[in-house]
């Protein structure tokens, strides 16, 4: 039997979870319009993962070499190898230039050139004049972009009133009978108490959900907690098979190198000491997109020429540029590399090997933020009352693979663009219905059988045995075995939740807690993710399927929606990719082979 838990009723406008750059650039837009506006976020606003974001957000300013974003469009089709839709696409790059210039206007502090212009590098898979030769279009502050922005948006926030709710972990949404989302249900870890906020619009800016692998460059906090959600309310995920390993995590403790490493001219070696890159993609070479990179890597390790004792993992060499570079341009790897793997960057290479870094599916939505709830007569339906944004959303401008520097973009383009949205729909303080009885219920039983949850599998062992399904099947190369194998494991630990052992009943700081609804999320994700990868019987982007090793356009240009179901196994269906642009300034880009 449920406990009673006494709750505190908020009713605002707009209710956004989740305070990295997606969140805080929604929350402050919205507050900006009038629309009164929460911000629940489960860690203080500026230790959102955002912060950690390194090499640079991606516009054609063109100020070191000439470019444009219709060159940025093409180099990010052709990144995502074909499933990102072109109308979404467009809308990202064309908004990039403004997107960037209103940073710097919000006072983010850029590096600068020598005529005082923003600096940029050039990053992986972004060329010129449509794949022609690497072009620095990565805008960089040093290399801790994300940090100065998290830093100036939430100062924008603070400017703007808007206001928080911090250490607030988000439960359930509210869904009415019509499917109209009503809210949200959050639990204070601060004193226990329980909370409902009713709103016009709720907006997911909950990030990605990196930790259900062992070894990712995501924080702890990226536990898919929207997506979770999402599925238990019986909406789609999208896209959940692509999955981003970035090249350079430091080799046994998966912290980032920064592609911009390689943008100031590093570069990788195999245990022979060759420059391998230039065997699997000799225009771009070291440059070339983040999959290729890590694919490459990986076959140098698979087919022995890995470095160290186990022949396990490749050097990026720094060493060359000199310690002014280095301290000018890469100080915070420079630090990291010297931390995690006790390396002077001025004198030796960094070990490092690819490590998961990004979810591309999530929750799907159009430009506006807005979430999809595909029917078999309109595939771009919506949810009234729900948006998502960010990395727990799927535009989609990542499609099976994301260009580095184009996640901070997706943050502030689509933060932006669902403010707008809501400022252009909502009416502030507009009356709302009253909830049904029972709104916000199943939030609470959820909850109260996690409290009382007295079964034999304690929740960090669940985790790790997810994870290490995750990390072996959900990998860089897959096959039909290893998938079907992952298949069958994740399900049977998704379903070990029915078993799960919570030790403190406590609803003030009880991290054991947090971390059981945080694994429900997680367990979601991964079975959304491994059973979508089973059945795509290609390779595109991030998948890398063996026993299919060719992209096959005629069956397969088309997103997974996967729906949760409450035995844990997962129902999959199909959406078309948007082949269409938005204006007739930029033609629809022809599907080819992608060779960089
Ligand atoms: O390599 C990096 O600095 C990461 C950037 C990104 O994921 O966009």
């Amino acid at each position: 039997m449920t406990e009673a838990y006494p709750i505190t009723d908020h009713t605002y406008d707009c209710v956004v979870i989740g305070a990295g750059g997606a969140g805080l650039r929604a929350t402050f837009g919205m507050t900006k319009a009038g629309l009164k506006t929460a911000c629940i976020t489960k860690v203080f606003p500026t230790r959102s993962h955002t912060v950690a974001a390194q090499g640079g957000i991606g516009a054609a300013l063109g100020n070191m070499d000439e470019d444009s974003w219709q060159w940025h469009m093409y180099d990010t089709v052709k990144g995502s190898d074909w499933l990102g839709d072109q109308d979404a696409i467009e809308y990202m790059c064309r908004n990039a230039v403004p997107a960037v210039y209103e940073l710097e206007h919000f006072g983010v502090p850029f590096s600068r050139t020598e005529e005082g212009k923003i600096y940029q590098r050039p990053f992986g898979g972004h060329m010129k004049n449509m794949g022609e030769a690497p072009v620095p279009r990565a805008c960089a502050a040093a290399d801790r972009t994300g940090h100065a922005i998290l830093h100036t948006l939430y100062q924008q926030s603070l400017k703007h009133d808007a206001e928080f709710f911090v250490e607030f972990i988000a439960l359930d949404l509210i869904m009415d009978d019509e499917g109209v989302c009503r809210g949200i249900m959050a639990w204070n870890l601060e004193d226990g108490t329980i909370h409902r906020f009713r709103a016009q619009t709720t907006v997911l800016a909950s990030g990605g959900y990196g930790r259900a692998w062992f070894s990712c460059t995501s924080a702890h906090t990226c536990t898919g907690d929207g997506h979770g959600m999402v599925a238990r309310a019986g909406l789609p995920l999208q896209d959940m098979e692509f999955v981003q390993f970035h090249p350079t995590g430091i080799y046994g403790a998966g912290v980032l190198i920064t592609e911009g490493a390689r943008g100031e001219g590093g570069y990788l070696t195999n245990s022979n000491g060759e420059r391998f890159m230039e065997r699997y993609a000799p225009t771009a070479k070291d440059l070339a997109s983040r999959d290729v990179v890590s694919r490459a890597m990986t076959m140098e390790i698979l087919e022995g020429r890995g470095v160290g004792d186990g022949q396990d993992h490749i050097m990026l060499h720094l060493e060359h540029l000199g310690a002014d570079i280095l301290a000018e341009r890469l100080p915070g790897i420079s630090e990291s590399a010297k931390v995690f793997a006790g390396v002077d960057v001025t004198r030796d290479p960094i070990p490092v090997i690819p490590t998961v870094h990004y979810n591309m599916g999530g929750i799907p939505t159009n430009i506006h933020g807005e979430v999809l709830r595909p029917t078999a007569d309109d595939p771009d339906a919506v949810c009234p009352g729900l948006m998502a944004i960010g990395e727990a959303a799927c535009v989609s401008v990542h499609g099976a693979n994301r260009l580095g520097t184009n996640s901070l973009l997706d943050i502030v383009v689509f933060g932006r663009a669902a403010a707008l949205r809501a400022r252009d729909t909502l009416k502030p303080g507009a009356e709302q219905k009253t909830l049904f009885k029972g709104a916000g219920d199943y939030a609470i039983d959820r909850l109260d059988k996690a409290r009382h949850a007295k079964g034999n599998s304690p929740t960090a062992q669940l985790r790790l045995e997810l994870q290490k399904a995750m990390q072996s099947d959900a990998a860089v190369f897959r096959s039909e075995k290893t998938l079907q194998e992952g298949v069958g494991k994740v399900h049977s630990i998704a379903k070990g939740m029915d078993d799960v052992s919570v030790s403190d009943r406590s609803l003030i700081w009880n991290s054991d807690l947090v971390e059981t609804l945080e694994l429900d999320n997680l367990m979601a994700c991964a079975s959304a993710t491994i059973v979508s990868a089973e059945a795509r019987k290609e390779s595109r982007g991030a998948h890398a399927h063996e026993d299919f090793p060719d992209r096959d356009d005629e069956n397969w240009m088309k997103h997974t929606t996967s729906y949760l179901q409450p035995d844990w196994s997962v129902k999959l269906d199909y959406r078309p990719v948007h082949t269409w642009t938005l204006t007739d300034e930029v033609e629809y880009i022809e599907p080819k082979a992608r060779v960089y």
